[in-house]
């Protein structure tokens, strides 16, 4: 998969026209606007089927350009930008006057970060400016992780989509909210607590009760059309079975504990070997199971711990109650 020059300059210029362009990120594919441009940012959220509240994360090339954005850079987040940038962490800040109130659902804060893609950098320097991009994808449902992915799901309402291939990280930046004297955890992500925790030489709490209206945090978010059940691991293939029985149609997620093990089941996969395998696979592993025609996932938590704490707030999410849809 190679993107050519071509077509990383015909991306910046949609983008300066006010278009939307979907681009490769280590996490996952997001769906570009300008950050000055209010009309262009509208486009992202009806495209989105996302309300306007929800404040979407500004990408810039590169953490000398922070300044631009926020009115003031605190200590912390000096210290976080330079060992985690480029890299799945996401800084919410005070805001500067340089990015639109639409990017940031009106909040005095905005979100950004500098991802860690060839792609998406040599798009955000083409560019110049910011680059406000949700994960491209609808509304509540699973985010893309491929370019396939993003033109299925948002095909004409995206006027450009950069093909950077398969997404390594596979699960979205941890957001950090570095405003207050005590940073803490909005959403955990691709970079762990633990290494957080190591470079801050203190310990973060996981916030996830905030005020701010996060998509991440709606009961139901990050959700295949299969309802997803969760239980222990060592109920999944019981409780897979039983459904099974029941006459739905079931996808079963086996823990390597069981690994081996015949499951009566309409599609059987494995959970992937390490934690960074798991994220990478996880939302093509729901889109799979809704290809294959699921009604039901069966699957466990893995253990709040590393990249297990994103991959297991994400299932939590998935397996939220939810409006019909
Ligand atoms: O990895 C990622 O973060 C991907 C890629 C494309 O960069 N983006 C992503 O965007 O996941 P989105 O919009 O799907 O999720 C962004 C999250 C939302 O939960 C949003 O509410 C939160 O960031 N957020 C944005 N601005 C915020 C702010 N000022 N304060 C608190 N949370 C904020
Ligand atoms: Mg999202």
């Amino acid at each position: 998969m190679t993107t050519r020059t071509a077509d990383i300059e015909k991306a910046a210029a949609v983008l300066r026209d006010g278009g939307l362009v979907a681009l490769p990120t280590e996490t996952v594919y997001g769906l570009g606007a300008d950050a000055e441009n209010p009309a262009a940012l509208a486009r992202v959220f009806r495209a989105k089927g996302r309300p306007p509240s929800h404040p979407l994360i500004v990408h810039i090339a590169g953490a000398e350009r922070l300044g631009d954005w926020v009115r003031e850079v605190p200590a912390t987040a000096r210290l976080l930008a330079a060992r985690f940038w480029p890299g799945p962490l996401t800084l919410v800040l005070r805001r500067g006057g340089r990015v639109s109130p639409a990017a940031t659902g009106g909040l005095e804060t905005v979100a950004v970060r500098v991802p860690d893609h060839p792609v998406a950098l040599a798009l955000l320097s083409a560019f110049g400016g910011g680059v406000a991009a949700p994960s491209a994808n609808r509304f509540g449902a699973v985010s893309p992780t491929t370019a396939d992915h993003v033109r299925a799901e948002l095909g004409d309402a995206v006027d450009f989509v950069l093909d950077g291939g398969p997404c390594l990280v596979g699960v979205e930046s941890t957001i950090v909210d570095a405003t207050g004297d005590v940073p803490s955890i909005l959403r955990p992500g691709g970079v762990t607590r633990e290494d957080l925790e190591a470079v801050l030489g203190r310990s973060l709490e996981v916030d996830s009760t905030g005020r701010t209206p996060v998509p991440g945090r709606h009961p139901s978010h990050y959700a295949p059309r299969a309802r997803v059940i969760l239980v222990g691991p060592e109920n999944v293939v019981a409780e897979a079975e039983l459904a099974q029985e029941s006459g739905q149609r079931v996808g079963v997620l086996v823990p390597s504990s069981r690994a081996g093990a015949p499951v009566k089941a309409h599609t059987v996969m494995a959970v992937p070997e390490s934690p960074a395998a798991y994220a990478r696979g996880l939302y093509g592993i729901l889109r799979e199971f809704d290809r294959r025609g699921c009604d039901v996932v069966v699957v466990s938590l893995p253990a709040d711990e590393g990249l297990g704490l994103a991959i297991a707030n994400r299932l939590r999410r998935a397996a939220g109650p939810r409006p019909s849809r």
